[in-house]
């Protein structure tokens, strides 16, 4: 088993920018978890199957192989042997993503794959119930959050800057949805775990919550060691 750092989050609190900077900084395999849904996701949505429609999905899920490799360090996640990286990152995609991911055919199918990534290899994976779920014995559990303004404006600025026009209003609400449909669902609901350290970005820059999750990391592993 691999030194796993499990961060679990809501949807734009950084998790990936910050999990991916802290494993160069430790030299781990960062892992996207979300990715896995959202290659389950773009599937359904490429085959018209009703994201609603819980036993269309669990079917569906028979026709589906996903792979997870890596690449120079860049994660990559191949759909029935399609490289898919670059076309699961839409907002379409991330909502079917969340819809689907409620579904115990749909958990089940990566629960395997996941856990056989960080029995390989030191990983930071970052998700909803990595702490909680997939790896509940992982020596540093972080929970990753920031309120909801902030996470707007984040991603306000993000498709702005992309050149997409966007409303804030209309993000933020989004985002109350995601939160509460991800919060609230019956099978590995997101929640902070119970040994879990708190960090709230809201008022953090990129490199202080880098920086504090590489010190945790650093003082565990010392503490691990010998
Ligand atoms: O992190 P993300 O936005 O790429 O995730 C997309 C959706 O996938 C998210 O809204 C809920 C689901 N998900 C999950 O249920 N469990 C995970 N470990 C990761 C993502």
């Amino acid at each position: 088993m691999g030194f796993n750092i499990a961060i679990d989050g809501p949807a734009g609190a950084g998790k990936s920018t910050i999990a991916k900077r802290a494993a160069r900084e430790l030299g781990f395999v960062y892992v996207d978890t979300g990715a896995l849904y959202r290659a389950m996701a773009l599937y359904c949505l490429k085959n018209q199957i009703d994201g609603r429609d819980e036993a269309a999905v669990a079917k569906a899920c028979e026709n589906m192989e996903i792979t997870l490799t890596h690449q120079k360090g860049e994660q990559q996640i191949l759909l029935n042997g399609e490289n898919v990286t670059g076309s699961i990152r839409t907002e379409e995609v991330g909502n079917m993503a969340s819809l689907i991911s409620a579904y115990p055919a749909v958990r089940a199918k990566l629960l395997e794959l996941q856990r056989s990534v960080a029995r390989k290899e030191d990983v930071i994976m970052d998700g909803r119930d990595i702490g909680t779920c997939i790896l509940p014995d992982a020596p540093l559990k972080i929970y990753l959050t920031a309120s909801v303004e902030t996470r707007g404006q984040r991603r306000y600025r993000e498709l702005t800057q992309k050149g997409v026009s966007c409303d804030l209003e209309e993000i933020c609400r989004d985002i109350r949805e995601r939160d509460a449909r991800d919060m609230n669902r019956e099978i590995a609901p997101l929640k902070q775990a119970e040994d879990a350290v708190l960090v709230d970005s809201s008022e953090m820059t990129i490199e202080e919550v880098t920086e504090r999750i590489v010190s945790c990391a650093r003082e565990r592993l010392a503490g691990t060691a010998g």
